[in-house]
């Protein structure tokens, strides 16, 4: 990713964006038929009726400020949650909060969690490289020193905190982990999220668990942070949302769940600095969480949507079927010139893997983990998906055979 000059001081190091550096990309280019996109991530479902009578019948709750631990139903029916998707056994007066969606949470965290100094250095925060933006515009706005970990095909799309040296580990404060991950679709193992709680109890840092996926996957529900860690949950904060779980993502809501210091602390900064989640959606989110249906019923559309992938593009070499989430991850030869030759030829529009890395050797963009990669959203409805795959497919297989040796 390349910087931008948009901001100053410890800003300044931000990078751009996927999506503008995807439209430098292609803005320019005319689309070779009636464009589609598959490169955003949001979900485009129906809003279920029992959301909008719960807004409905919570409306004049808009006339209240909203609590930030929202209310005493909205704290049972998250922990309730919790506890039959993972076994959590967390107090509901203290142990959950609800967010503006995952993302404002994952954005606050370092923020409690950034010292001065730690180990007689600037402290550091490890996160998964390619990642979920809003981690390193965290990182970089708390002040705590980014350090990036390569996902690749050789770890299984999950990065080896364990293999970065000492004196790193010894200046870590946290570590971002997404599972099931954006944009590979890997899911953290029982032995994975126990090697990553050793590290954090070792060198003593806090694991932010960014779940948003967790109900999306293929066949087995993925473990989380809570089914392994156990309580009392110290050194972890684990995010969940609606957005992505009920396809709910204008809804903006999320969970925070952790151990009881630091959720305390989180509380207490979020009370200046974090909005509240007004009533009327914290009705909405309470029916949410307490209902199973609908995420049945969503996931079912999923696998759908991943069946006729694996049926159009599943011939591809670089075709592998994500165990969660809805992204596919295809290995092409390179990303960027795929998407501009998507785009080109068959006005569809993906993202290139690049654009959520970053390059380990500053310059060399082959060294960015994304580089051989294009992220596949498969969020739109099925004809749609049909459509853009079909028109995917027959350019990724010409490209290949001209590959060929
Ligand atoms: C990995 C990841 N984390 C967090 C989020 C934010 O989700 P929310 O809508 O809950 O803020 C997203 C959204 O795309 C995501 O992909």
């Amino acid at each position: 990713m390349t910087s931008t000059s948009l901001f100053l001081g410890r800003l300044a190091a931000l990078p751009q964006g996927s999506f503008a550096q995807l439209a430098n990309l292609l803005d320019a280019i005319p689309p070779g038929a009636e464009p589609i996109s598959l490169a955003v991530g949001d979900p485009r479902g129906t809003v279920p009726g029992f959301i909008r009578e719960a807004i409905a019948a919570h409306g004049h709750r808009f006339g209240e400020y909203p609590p930030v631990n929202a209310t005493p139903e909205w704290r049972q029916a998250a922990a309730g949650w919790l506890k039959r998707r993972f076994g959590a056994e967390l107090d509901p007066e203290v142990q959950v909060l609800p967010l503006n969606g995952t993302r404002e949470g994952l954005f606050l965290a370092p923020f409690i969690l950034t010292p001065e100094e730690k180990a007689g250095g600037r402290p550091v925060i490890l996160l998964p490289n390619p990642f979920y933006q809003c981690y390193a515009a965290a990182i970089y706005a708390a002040g705590a020193e980014p350090v990036y970990v390569p996902s690749t095909a050789a770890n299984g799309f999950l990065p080896d905190f364990a293999s970065l040296p000492v004196s790193i580990l010894m200046r870590c404060v946290a570590a971002y982990i997404c599972s099931p991950s954006n944009p590979e679709g890997a899911v953290a193992s029982e032995a994975y999220w126990q090697t990553l709680f050793a590290l954090a109890d070792a060198y003593d840092f806090t694991v932010f668990a960014d779940e948003c996926y967790a109900d999306i996957y293929r066949e087995t529900p993925p473990l989380g942070a809570l089914s392994v860690r156990r309580a009392p949950y110290e050194r972890l904060l684990s995010f969940h949302s609606l957005s992505k779980r009920s396809g709910l993502p204008g809804l903006r809501s999320g969970i925070v769940a952790g151990g009881v210091e630091l959720m305390q602390r989180f509380r207490a900064f979020r009370n200046y600095a974090g909005p509240q989640v007004p009533l009327p959606l914290i009705a909405a989110s309470t029916a949410a969480w307490n209902d199973e249906v609908h995420v049945v019923a969503n996931r079912a559309l999923y696998a759908e949507r991943f069946a006729a992938a694996e049926r159009i593009l599943g011939h591809l070499p670089g075709f592998f079927m994500p165990a969660g989430g809805f992204f596919l991850w295809l290995k092409v030869a390179n990303g960027e010139a795929t998407t501009v030759k998507l785009w080109r030829e068959a006005g569809v529009k993906v993202l290139p893997g690049a654009m959520m890395g970053h390059a380990m050797i500053p310059g060399e963009s082959r060294t960015n983990p994304g580089f051989s990669y294009i992220r596949v959203a498969l969020v739109n409805d099925l004809s749609t998906i049909n459509s853009a795959l079909d028109r995917m497919a027959h350019i990724l297989t010409k490209a290949m055979s001209e590959e060929a040796p």
